[in-house]
């Protein structure tokens, strides 16, 4: 394709987007309908690049959450969903995942516009929100029971089941894929969703609702509830008649949500923050790990959960590749999240701004050197530099705390089981990565790392097939994969007496 026509289609894509966000009415899917909040309230959406507002929102509050559950209810108890023949509820998730694909390019537009991730990096993950559709779509015909052994008296067999009424909670950071790696299973289980978006970013969302309604799902299957967490989020995760709840957010709201759980004691998957510690041994190609750790820590400017934060690197290549991470950050293009070019767009918001640049005192102030970066890039917009600090111990607040922006803590280490201890040293177990050639080592240090997922010789690849989940304070179950398919059904044992 020639750069002519690259820009003609994303011209179109930023017109459709826009006519969208501008044609307002932004409502809540609750029963097959788009209707206004019982209280008509609104909030808004700002473009954290802009700090303008996009356009406004529903607010979903406790009887809207009641309203939605009922219909989740009622769309379940029909058999109108999970009692459809596996092939053609497959087909529904394969349309999803075809709709996703032709709306590709608005889809991200989108959500560059209300959550400020780079244009490219949006695309890939629409793509990967399809991708995610499709593989559940695949599993909807493989989901079954067992025949088990007994003597010749008695048949006993199991039968597994959606587990009902799912509610499922999202950030902002990725919604799309969030929503694909939440939304894809339920579905593909037979269950019914309420499916509530981050009040920061919820506009892909709610256009995933539009054209999952578009499809004619029977009514009451999805339903989309934008709104806040204290309010919205705390009415789903304390509902008698949720069956389920799937969470993705800090670790703090993520206790919450299992205490609130246990009064009907809901079945229950977090995903929560990461520290992640990311090794290169001195036997590592080099090029591809200083590559891929910057890329580790500055994606997305650095609001992902598995995101490298921690790099242990030997101590004889401690300076080397300090040097090379700097030299490589430093040419990182930082600017408008529509501009094919840029590398990394805004923070979500001023609060987290806020909060990173906090953290960026906080690692000075406790004796760690500051050796690019750390600070607000402009005035218009939450932008933060790519901010690497060098010489940081594995105590320091700043290699402990969750950061959730472009900072990057470089520690020493000796030996691989010094490496080991120190990346293990964290109360977070989300996401790790081991960089060497000796294939040995690769797979002892991926088995003695605490984490739910290990990259070697690469980062932050993903892949429907491969779940992601928490050791440690990082989360309860396992989200994408076959881990998935487990999380949203129920194993039922039938016996007969013959
Ligand atoms: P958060 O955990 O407050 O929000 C995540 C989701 O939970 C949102 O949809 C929110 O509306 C909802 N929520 C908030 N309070 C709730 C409650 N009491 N009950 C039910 N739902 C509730 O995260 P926030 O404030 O957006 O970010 C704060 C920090 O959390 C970040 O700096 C980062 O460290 C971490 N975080 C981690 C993420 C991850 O992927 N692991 C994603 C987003 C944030
Ligand atoms: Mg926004």
């Amino acid at each position: 394709m020639s750069a002519a026509s690259e820009t003609a289609t994303s011209t179109k894509a930023h017109r459709a987007a826009l006519d969208w966000i501008r044609s307002g009415g932004k409502r809540l899917l609750i029963g097959g309908e788009w209707i206004e909040a019982l209280s008509k309230k609104t909030f808004t959406t700002i473009n954290p690049a802009t700090e303008e507002v996009l356009t406004e929102i529903s607010e979903a509050d406790t009887a809207d959450i009641d309203l939605a559950v009922h219909a989740a209810r009622q769309a379940f108890e029909s058999d109108s969903w999970s009692g459809i023949s596996p092939h053609a509820r497959a087909k529904y998730l394969v349309r999803i995942a075809d709709a996703i694909e032709r709306h590709a390019e608005e889809l991200a537009v989108l959500e560059s516009f209300d959550m400020g991730a780079p244009i490219a990096y949006s695309i890939t993950r629409v793509h990967s929100a399809a991708e995610l559709f499709r593989y559940y779509a695949g599993w909807v015909t493989k989901i079954h029971g067992t025949t088990n052994p007994t003597d010749n008296s008695r048949f006993i067999y199991t039968l597994r089941e959606p587990m009902g009424v799912c509610a499922l909670i999202n950030a902002w950071n990725v919604p799309l894929v969030m929503a694909a790696s939440k939304l894809g299973p339920a579905l593909a289980c037979g269950n019914t969703a309420i499916l509530k978006p981050a009040e920061q970013a919820p506009l892909s969302t709610i256009r995933l609702g539009e054209l999952i309604h578009s499809l004619e799902l029977p009514p009451g299957v999805v339903n989309i509830v934008p709104g806040f967490g204290p309010t919205a989020g705390a009415a789903m995760a304390l509902h008698g008649d949720v069956d389920k709840i799937a969470f993705t957010g800090s670790t703090e709201v993520g206790k919450r949500i299992l205490q609130a759980s246990s009064g009907n004691m809901k079945k229950v998957t977090l995903e929560l923050g990461g520290k992640s510690p990311n090794i290169i041994f001195p036997d590592a190609d080099l090029d591809r790990a200083v590559e891929s750790s910057v890329i580790g820590f500055c994606r997305n400017s650095g609001q992902v959960c598995s995101a490298g934060t921690r790099l242990f690197v030997h101590e004889s290549l401690h300076d080397k590749v300090t040097r090379r991470i700097c030299n490589l950050a430093s040419q990182y293009q930082v600017g408008s999240p529509l501009a094919q070019d840029t590398q990394m767009g805004p923070l979500i918001s001023r609060k987290q701004m806020e909060r990173v640049l906090s953290y960026v005192d906080a690692g000075k102030s406790e004796g760690a050197r500051l050796m690019m970066g750390g600070s607000r890039v402009g005035d218009i917009g939450y932008f933060v530099q790519p901010t690497v600090f060098s010489n940081v111990e594995n105590a320091m607040q700043i290699a402990q705390e969750e950061i959730f922006g472009p900072v990057l803590s470089i520690i020493p280490f000796k030996d691989e089981d010094d490496a080991v201890l120190k990346g293990n040293e964290t109360s977070y177990g989300l996401a790790a990565a081991v960089w060497t050639s000796d294939a040995s080592r690769a797979h002892r240090v991926a088995r003695a790392l605490k984490s739910g997922r290990v990259w070697i010789n690469t980062y932050a690849e993903t892949d429907p097939v491969m779940s992601i989940g928490g050791y440690k304070q990082s989360g309860y179950g396992r989200e994408m994969g076959a881990e998935s398919i487990e999380a949203y059904t129920q194993t039922k044992s039938v016996l007969m007496r013959l």
